[in-house]
């Protein structure tokens, strides 16, 4: 009984090792989309994607991530949100991310849209070390903030939703209706849209409102995977959330999930290395 204790006890301590271990290990995913409706200006283009950095870094001054990112060339780099993470006390950590999302957007064009933990600085008025707008502030003149707002870049539309805290409830989150989605960013023009939307599971909801492509993060990829079962649970203790990692359609719509490039709280990571995702739009038949 005792050996079996022993070997149970080195069996979870190796895991977490692992874990750990596994937060600083960052892979780069690839995936292909078609569309029909694609501007032909697109055609081909990529786009780099990240989301839920949390703060965390890749060599000193995120070098490894930059040039991991430098190295990629991307078209357009996109962030929708968790770039910090809003209770960590390391206000270092906060400022070092803004900063190095600020050299990337002198870099490429990039464009950022809030995840719970920006919203949460928005909605504690910096309570927690650092305003939403002192970041801002540190992220710089080039990044293209998008708090339910557009911009149009050549012939597609981006939009970066941004929802209140009420939509990240554990238990209690009201159901997000297409009503509730045009009150914040309008109707769905005819332009191909790219939505930024931090939280994934209400991606039927950015379907039906019209959103071409969706990019969400904020599950993690479930931290722990496992074989045929995918995410065990999200930071927000959601057990097996469906939309944990990869591809998700709903007829011609398309949400590209991303299990993020960093973590909080408990920073362990099983069979989930963080990633950075790289986009290739295409044009043609789905
Ligand atoms: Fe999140």
């Amino acid at each position: 009984m005792i050996t079996i204790l022993w070997i149970l006890c080195i069996a979870a301590t190796v895991l977490i090792l692992i874990g750990f271990l596994s937060c600083r290990v960052l892979k780069t995913v690839r995936y292909t989309v078609t569309f029909d409706n694609l501007p032909d200006a697109w055609n081909g283009r990529r786009i780099l994607l990240f989301a839920d950095l949390h703060g965390a870094s890749y060599g000193k001054d995120n070098q490894k991530l930059f040039d991991r990112i430098k190295n990629e060339d991307p078209d357009i780099v996109l962030v929708p949100g968790d770039l910090v993470t809003c209770y960590e006390k390391n206000i270092r950590k906060k400022k070092s991310a803004a900063q190095f999302i600020r050299r990337i957007s002198e870099t490429f064009p990039t464009y950022f849209s809030p995840g719970n933990h920006e919203r949460k600085l928005l909605e504690t008025y910096g309570s927690l070390g650092i305003t939403y707008s002192e970041l801002k502030k540190l992220m710089g003149e080039k990044i293209h903030i998008l708090e339910n707002q557009s911009t149009d870049v050549d012939g597609i539309r981006i939009t970066g939703l941004d929802l209140p805290l009420t939509y990240y409830e554990r238990f209690r989150a009201p159901e997000l209706t297409t009503d509730a989605i045009t009150e914040r960013i309008g109707t769905k023009t005819d332009a191909f849209t790219v939505l930024l939307a931090h939280h994934p599971d209400y991606a039927p909801s950015y379907a039906a409102w019209g959103a071409e492509l969706t990019l969400s993060g904020h599950n993690h990829g479930g931290i722990v995977r496992l074989p045929f079962l995918g995410g065990v649970i999200s930071p927000r203790l959601k057990l097996f959330p469906k939309y944990d990692h990869g591809l998700f359609f709903e007829k011609d719509r398309c949400e590209v999930v991303t299990s993020g490039a960093g973590s909080h709280s408990v920073p362990i990571r099983l069979g989930n290395l963080p990633e950075i995702v790289i986009i290739t739009l295409k044009k043609g038949q789905i």
